[in-house]
């Protein structure tokens, strides 16, 4: 029996996990069923990441030990995943016994090989990544990732000899295509190692600096470096070196974002390579979720709660819009327009609805049961046909982790699925009393359903075993259906005739976009009268002359589209002062409704004190690229009118709450 072992990064636990968290967690959860519905023996593993500065600084901030904190966050890690269907078989801790046992063994093996060396060493270390950066990989001076300035360290340290393995590494992925991808994330990886920017790498901290760590095995006055610890999860949760799971199911099979592609694509091989054990099998990394094309994050506030989104929405559909919008390896950007677009499209009016009318008329005409075909027609085998070729399509897009692309092969069928209902029309069937051929059509529809329902377990756990239920099957979320997916293509068996099918379904409710649709409406009728009044006379011909005709205004036309695009909210000052470096501004912290207050740089210092600001309800324009105002960021804009000899806020006369957008 084949094997999968899944894993995803083990998240830290400085912080709660949002929408990218949750993606590479749903996806290793999707892969891992799919790969149960290929009839193999899997398991999956996620977990925590525990240690490091970060975590210590956290926990103090709480008033708890580090211990009494990593254990309340990465309880509620575990809690999570199950709300978000997600089934994992094991949650490995780096604070574990097991693993700190493991990871010391590691260390002990490869410095008896003579791979690790002590040494003096001096770089740029930046505390928000808890790494060493050389010369070449700051910009302007500053962490890439922080734009903070590192401090400068030297002190002793040890090492572990990666340059040696460096020239081997690049001839492995030369020689494996596959081994990290998407393609663009090799390249990356090839380009890294033809840089050569790569050195030995660091992998201890002096307990002097840091204690909340794994203790070297050869000197108790050093602790583990982070990542050399972190990315041992992988084996140390098989019980490496002497537990039967290693052996069962090493090499593995890697999920994580871009942004740890270098200790995954560079650290972890050779590291693995120095210990004499095999490589895993693939890296697969994907892109970023953004939020309307910018990087999620505290400080702008617009960081995405999969919990909130899947009890909003449903847990599943929220699910299929994942799969359905990313495109593995590239970035995606997250709205819930776009979600319920999906939801509305894809799943209320194609596949709901599919569901919804092919029931209720096997209800009507064959009182719920499956009726037995007879002949197929030229239509039918067409149908069988176009089954065959999504579901191969799906299954074979899916393993090489083209989601997007699966998904909407399958859909293909589902729609043919509906214009067949279109075109058979059962109900002229029924009228005609051609029960035979109704029979047929209904039986193609039903055997058809099944075979998408089956397909979409891996995506929609819960969704599908309810399709698959109200198809007369036996279906549970957690467990896969009891049959071999390969058997499944190129056939309409599997739904016996006689089964009893539910006599409804109701699948996926549209949701309705009230504002929007309302809006969008009113605002039609509105310019079609309007139109009618200052250009057209009653027949919709020109007037002669268009009355009160508005002067044009001096900063030209622009698009409703384009307003549209600013996001205007309400909101009200909490906290204000003024800026440090710049006379003329005021530091704003300002609640619009979001998880966390925002910060706003405004040019108010000349009209208003800052306590006078407190409590002031304003209108700030939310979505402008943030900006540096001498050192300090300001995430939006707020909105004055006048100028600089008499200026005022605007604001709203109603108490509409905190968060109301402004359209
Ligand atoms: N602890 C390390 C990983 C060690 S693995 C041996 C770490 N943790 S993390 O909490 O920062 O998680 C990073 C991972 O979270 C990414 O690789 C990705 O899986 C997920 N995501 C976090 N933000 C993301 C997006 N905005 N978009 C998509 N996924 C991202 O790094």
């Amino acid at each position: 029996m084949k094997r999968f072992f899944m894993t995803t990064p083990i998240y830290y636990v400085n912080a709660k996990p949002h929408l990218g968290h949750a993606y590479t967690t749903v996806v290793a959860d999707a892969l891992v069923r799919y790969h149960k519905l290929l009839g193999e023996e899997t398991l999956f593993l996620t977990g925590t990441d525990e240690h490091g500065d970060k975590i210590v600084q956290a926990a103090n901030k709480e008033g708890k030990t580090p211990k009494e904190f990593v254990d309340g966050i990465s309880a509620r890690f575990q809690a999570l995943w199950p709300e978000l269907h997600i089934r994992f078989d094991r949650f490995v801790r780096t604070t574990d016994t097991q693993h700190i046992q493991a990871v010391q063994a590691f260390l002990q093996q490869v410095y008896d090989a003579g791979d690790i060396y002590f040494g003096e060493f001096g770089g740029h270390y930046c505390y928000g990544c808890e790494r060493f950066y050389t010369e070449k990989e700051l910009e302007n001076g500053l962490c890439p990732q922080h734009l903070t300035k590192p401090d400068y360290i030297s002190e002793k340290n040890y090492f572990f000899r990666m340059s040696k393995y460096l020239p081997w590494l690049k001839q492995h992925i030369a020689d494996n295509p596959d081994f990290i991808r998407p393609q663009r994330y090799r390249s990356e990886v090839l380009a890294m190692l033809e840089s050569g920017a790569l050195e030995d790498l660091c992998i201890s901290r002096p307990k002097t600096r840091l204690t909340w760590g794994i203790e070297l095995p050869f000197d108790k006055d050093y602790v583990c470096y982070v990542w050399f610890d972190a990315l041992l999860n992988y084996i140390s949760a098989l019980g490496w070196p002497d537990k039967e799971d290693f052996t069962r199911f090493w090499p593995g099979e890697h999920l994580v974002a871009k942004d740890i592609l270098k200790p995954h694509a560079v650290f972890w091989p050779t590291m693995l390579h120095a210990a004499g054990l095999p490589l895993y099998r693939h890296l697969n990394v994907h892109g970023y979720w953004l939020v309307r094309d910018t990087k999620m994050s505290k400080s702008l506030g617009n960081v995405v709660d999969p919990v909130n989104m899947s009890k909003k929405y449903g847990t599943d559909a929220f699910r299929y819009f994942l799969f359905r919008e990313m495109h593995f390896g590239a970035d995606a950007s997250f709205s819930e327009d776009a979600l319920m677009g999906r939801i509305n499209a894809d799943l209320a009016n194609d596949l709901g609805n599919l569901f919804s009318r092919v029931l209720s008329m096997t209800a009507k005409y064959f009182n719920s049961r499956v009726p037995r075909p007879k002949t197929y027609q030229q239509d039918d085998h067409a149908i069988a046909d176009i089954c065959a070729t999504a579901m191969h399509n799906y299954l074979q897009l899916f393993g090489s982790m083209q989601f997007a692309q699966g998904l909407e092969s399958l859909w293909e069928l589902v729609r043919e699925l509906n214009k067949y209902v279109d075109t058979q029309a059962p109900w002229s069937l029924a009228k005609q009393g051609n029960m035979e051929r109704l029979a047929t059509v209904m039986y193609v529809l039903l055997a058809a359903m099944r075979k998408t329902a089956l397909c979409l377990w891996p995506v929609m756990p819960k969704a599908s075993a309810d399709m698959l239920s109200q198809l007369g099957q036996t279906a549970d979320q957690d467990n896969a259906p009891a049959i071999r997916m390969g058997e499944e293509v190129g056939n309409l068996d599997g739904i016996a005739p006689g089964t009893v099918l539910a006599a409804s379904s109701n699948l996926f409710p549209r949701i309705e976009v009230k504002k929007d649709a309302k809006g969008n409406a009113e605002q039609e009728k509105e310019e079609k009268k309007e139109g009618k009044q200052k250009g057209q006379n009653s027949e919709g011909k020109a007037a002669a002359s268009p009355p009160l005709l508005p002067p044009a205004s001096a900063k030209g036309l622009v698009a409703l589209e384009q307003f549209k695009a600013l996001d205007i909210r309400v909101g009200t000052v909490q906290k204000a002062e003024k800026h440090p470096n710049a006379d003329r501004i005021v530091r704003l912290e300002i609640d619009f409704g979001e998880a966390v207050n925002r910060q706003i740089l405004s040019g108010l210092a000349e009209h208003y004190t800052p306590e006078s600001l407190i409590g002031k309800r304003v209108c700030a324009i939310l979505n402008l690229e943030p900006r540096k105002i001498r050192g300090l960021f300001s995430y939006g804009m707020i909105l004055t009118a006048g100028n600089d000899a008499h200026l005022g806020l605007l604001t709203v006369d109603q108490n509409v709450p905190n968060g109301s957008e402004i359209a």
